[in-house]
């Protein structure tokens, strides 16, 4: 059982927390936000993932986690910290390191008080050099000895929000990415993981530090490849979904890419790794055209949802549209880049009436969009409704019962095809026949 300190306890950082404590050791979930360690104390996550809440209630009943706001109480009995910290995108793309800063000089100044050999890990998405530059100066300040008496590791997180949990504890398809100062600092860390099962790789800090990038970066080309091929379809009208299928049985392709094209991506990670990355690479004279042309089409894909509209139902000024789906994706409350609120607010520059709908988000969107109406129900959010848009692919929403004679733009390509009841008026990305004549 190793003791160990989460700095930062919001989706990475708790999930961390509590699927470590599950496993035996102690951990301590430290965050400067009072409210959230107070819920955490109580057993209530300030989030929402699958398993999370019971999982947290079972390891605090086992004594094996706790909580503070004070790092100082922490650290000194910790073996090892993680910096779970956000890194917002700064205006110019450049990752916000002040979060990193400040967590890595209040880890460098409470390991005085520490005795014995502590590993600090930056679990948090950085650009390669920020743990050499920003974490290793301010742990020298402790006086201690790094390599000896401290040491460092890049532990990069790989879950998805929506399955943190299940990611967290089965990382067998993600691999754990260990970059390390030295081989001791690395050898406590594979120690700590010894019992999940998934390859390690280990690599220098920087190193890993990139795999992180470079993995978001590669997922995010193939979605923004997908949505682009997907626009190209519709206007040929052609099924995307038919052309998806028939790369799929390339070999060299295969099934499970993400080849998914709608709305395009969302969540806090791809657009903001993506322009970090682009901002590293400018630093040096590289530009990362692909990369560029990657955000601008993921840009592009709400708007689409618009000329959609107009050509179904003609002009929007006024007209009254229901948007289901307003996380980022399904199984989560997250809202960060949603697209769901991006088609909401499109609408809205239209001149259009939206009444949104989300099963777990609606709270989290109304702190950034209190522009529009929001439902308690499908059933309510539907009713009246001029046109509806299909912004995450939740199973619920698979239901044509529910559209009655509505126009639906499916953004998701959520709705079966093969069996359209009769009447039904629906647009899809990626679905040429548009709108498909209605059946009745
Ligand atoms: N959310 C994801 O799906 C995901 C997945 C992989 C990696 N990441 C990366 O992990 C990092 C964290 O992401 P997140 O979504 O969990 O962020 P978040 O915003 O949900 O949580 C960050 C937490 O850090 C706390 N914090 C800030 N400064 C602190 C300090 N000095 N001491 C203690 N606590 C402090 C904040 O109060 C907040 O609770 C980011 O770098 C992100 O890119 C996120």
């Amino acid at each position: 059982m190793l003791r160990v300190a989460v700095i930062g306890t919001g989706y990475v950082g708790l999930t961390t927390a509590v699927c470590l404590a599950s496993k035996g050791h102690h951990v301590t979930c430290v965050d400067i936000d009072k409210t959230k360690i107070a819920k955490i104390k109580s057993g209530e996550p300030m989030i929402h993932e699958e398993g999370l809440e019971p999982l947290l209630k079972r390891v605090l009943e086992e004594s094996l986690l706790d909580a503070t706001s004070n790092l100082e109480d922490a650290l000194p009995k910790a073996d090892i910290s993680f910096i779970c910290v956000g890194t917002p995108s700064l205006e110019d793309g450049s990752i916000d390191t002040s979060y990193i800063y400040s967590a890595s000089k209040q880890i460098g100044s409470a390991l005085v008080q520490r005795d014995g050999y502590h590993v600090v890990v930056v679990k948090s998405t950085v650009v390669p050099g920020t743990t050499d530059d920003i974490v290793v100066p301010n742990l020298r300040a402790s006086g201690k000895k790094l390599g000896a008496e401290v040491g460092v590791c890049t532990n990069p997180e790989f879950l998805r929000e929506g399955s943190s949990v299940q990611d967290f504890l089965n990382p067998a398809n993600s691999g754990i990415v260990i970059g390390e100062l030295d081989t001791r600092s690395g050898d406590l860390m594979v120690n700590l993981y010894r019992d999940f099962d998934a390859p390690i790789l280990r690599t220098g800090i920087r190193e890993a530090e990139m795999i992180k990038y470079a993995r978001n970066a590669y997922l995010a080309k193939d979605i923004s490849f997908a949505n682009e091929l997907a626009n190209v379809c519709e206007v040929l009208e052609l099924d995307y979904l038919r052309v998806k299928q028939g790369m799929e049985l390339d070999s060299r392709i295969g099934k499970g890419r993400f080849l998914d094209a709608g709305l395009g991506y969302g969540g806090s990670c791809f657009k903001k790794d993506i322009r970090g990355l682009m901002s590293i690479a400018s630093k040096y004279g590289i530009d990362m055209k692909l990369l560029r042309a990657v955000e601008e089409v993921n840009q592009g894909q709400p708007l689409r949802v618009i000329q959609l509209a107009k050509k179904f139902i003609g002009a929007l000024q006024g007209k009254k549209i229901s948007v289901l789906g307003l996380a980022f994706k399904p199984g989560t409350d997250d809202v960060r880049e949603s697209r769901g609120i991006a088609v909401a607010r499109a609408f809205l520059k239209e001149g259009s009436k939206v009444v949104g709908y989300d099963p777990l988000a609606m709270k989290n969107a109304n702190l950034i969009l209190d522009s529009i109406e929001y439902a308690k129900t499908i059933e309510a959010a539907l009713e009246g409704s001029d046109l509806c848009v299909i912004a995450t692919e939740l199973e619920e929403f698979r239901n044509w019962e529910l559209y009655d004679r509505i126009p639906i733009i499916d953004g998701r390509r959520v709705l079966p095809l093969d069996n359209i009841p009769k009447g039904v008026r629906l647009a899809s990305i990626g679905f040429g026949k548009r709108p498909l004549p209605s059946s009745g």
